[in-house]
């Protein structure tokens, strides 16, 4: 069976799909990730794989959902029947619910903000902001309940359904976003000692990169863009078959990378002008924005807005990430809302030690990795690479190339860009994220 929902207008695919890529991935992970990962060298290769090996990536998945019009497990079911393809969307669903477990825990500490910064608690020029994050991220009680609420709202806009829920909430938040970001770098950028945190930020030494933090660039590429999952698929079933996808896909990977830049660039001459630590790990958004807006008039008005849009935007993930597990138990039947709130529950269940790990759980150790760590690496380093790589490798062998061909261009236009994507994905991508993983444990 095909499922009911559909999205209303092509522009409400786009938004939502971009709504799933840009979230906390570009706003809160890269930036701080950059700053552990030496800065401009992993910027650019994060750039250069999220061009070559994401894009790619991101047009398989809308040929696999929209042709199908399927979730993400039946979706290979119905291309490759009677073999374990399948398993791809099932390794989708579980690091969907693995992801969302600990992405809440950011959003239950950007829900924590946005309340700071509603009863006037931040932005008034006294507030030591290290010590407001610390204290804030190790208080089971914020930290859980902060988590909690975030998911309630994650259900509840998913258990309304994709149509109605996701794309309203998705329209008018990324062009705001995009504006209060130009504000802020504009801002940052006239900072004393600015060009010491642009430089770091965009001024490549690859002396800094080692095989590990490659490794994290190219899990990094696929995080922003939500690849590897099938949450790509799932949306895209959505699409009517005649939409195109290769104008979708490049806007979200532009509107993507945009943002991760305007992060970096709102953050890091921030950072150097007033004496933070570009490897401050998780803090840093958190700890160095809230000053950079104390710095500016109505300061606590445009933090208050931006930190609501924040909001918004690490949403719009979390739907897609809960969106993708319903839309495999529901299959078109009328159990979405039971669905979403068990799943839901489930999550936050599974996610209670990973809130709890920036405090009373904080000596617990994985791999030598906090809870949370150990999970983020999981998903991020090893089960989104494996995705992909599966995905590339199921597109480019297993589905015909003339289908491809018809499913992506018009048949009768110039296909050399056709020609690049195919090789891509069936020679380059997979042995590019072969070598990198047996870099990273020491084979090569
Ligand atoms: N792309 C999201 C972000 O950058 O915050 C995270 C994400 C959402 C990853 C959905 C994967 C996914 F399926």
């Amino acid at each position: 069976m095909e499922h009911k929902d559909q999205w209303s207008s092509k522009i409400g695919f786009i938004l939502a799909s971009a709504g799933s890529a840009i979230g906390l991935g570009a706003i809160w992970k890269l930036p701080y990730v950059t700053g552990t990962s030496g800065g401009g060298a992993f910027i650019l290769l994060f750039v250069l794989f999220s061009l070559l090996i994401g894009l790619p990536l991101l047009l398989s998945e809308f040929i696999i959902g929209r042709s199908t019009q399927k979730d993400a497990i039946s979706a290979y079911k119905k291309i490759a029947p009677n073999t374990k393809w399948h398993y791809i969307g099932y390794l989708g669903v579980v690091t969907c619910f693995i992801l969302l477990s600990f992405y809440s825990v950011i959003g239950g500490w950007v829900i924590q903000y946005v309340f700071y910064g509603l009863t006037g608690q931040i932005g008034r020029g006294d507030v030591n902001y290290e010590t407001l994050f610390n204290s804030s991220v190790s208080d089971s009680l914020l930290a859980v309940g902060g988590q909690a609420i975030f998911l309630l709202i994650t259900i509840f806009v998913v258990a309304k359904g994709v149509q109605s829920g996701i794309e309203k909430a998705s329209k008018f938040m990324m062009p705001t976003l995009f504006v209060l970001f130009i504000i802020l770098i504009f801002r940052s950028l006239t900072l004393d000692n600015a060009m010491e945190g642009v430089s770091f930020f965009l001024n490549p030494d690859f002396s800094k990169l080692n095989s590990e933090s490659i490794l994290f660039a190219l899990g990094q590429s696929f995080f922003l863009l939500s690849v590897g999952v099938s949450v790509m698929v799932t949306y895209a079933s959505y699409l009517k078959r005649n939409e195109s996808i290769i104008q979708p896909a490049v806007s979200i990977v532009g509107m993507n990378l945009f943002i991760s830049l305007f992060a970096g660039l709102a953050i890091f001459p921030a950072v150097f002008s007033l004496g933070y630590e570009p490897t401050a790990g998780p803090g840093l958004l958190f700890i160095v924005l809230p000053s950079v807006f104390e710095q500016m008039v109505f300061g606590n008005l445009f933090l208050l807005i931006f930190l609501i849009l924040f909001l918004f935007a690490t949403l719009t993930s979390a739907f897609s990430l809960l969106e993708i597990v319903v839309a495999v138990v529901t299959k078109g039947k009328n159990t979405r809302n039971r669905n979403a709130w068990i799943i839901g529950i489930l999550v936050f269940l599974v996610g209670i030690p990973s809130a709890l790990s920036y405090g009373i759980m904080a000596d617990i150790s994985i791999f030598g990795k906090s809870i949370f760590d150990a999970a983020d690496y999981l998903v991020s380093n090893i089960l989104l690479p494996t995705g992909a790589f599966l995905i590339s490798i199921f597109v480019s062998y297993k589905m015909k190339k003339d289908v491809l061909k018809s499913e992506l261009i018009n048949k009768s236009k110039f296909s050399l860009l056709f020609e690049v994507w195919y090789y891509l994905l069936r020679y380059i991508i997979p042995l590019v994220i072969i070598i990198v993983f047996l870099d990273v444990i020491n084979i090569i």
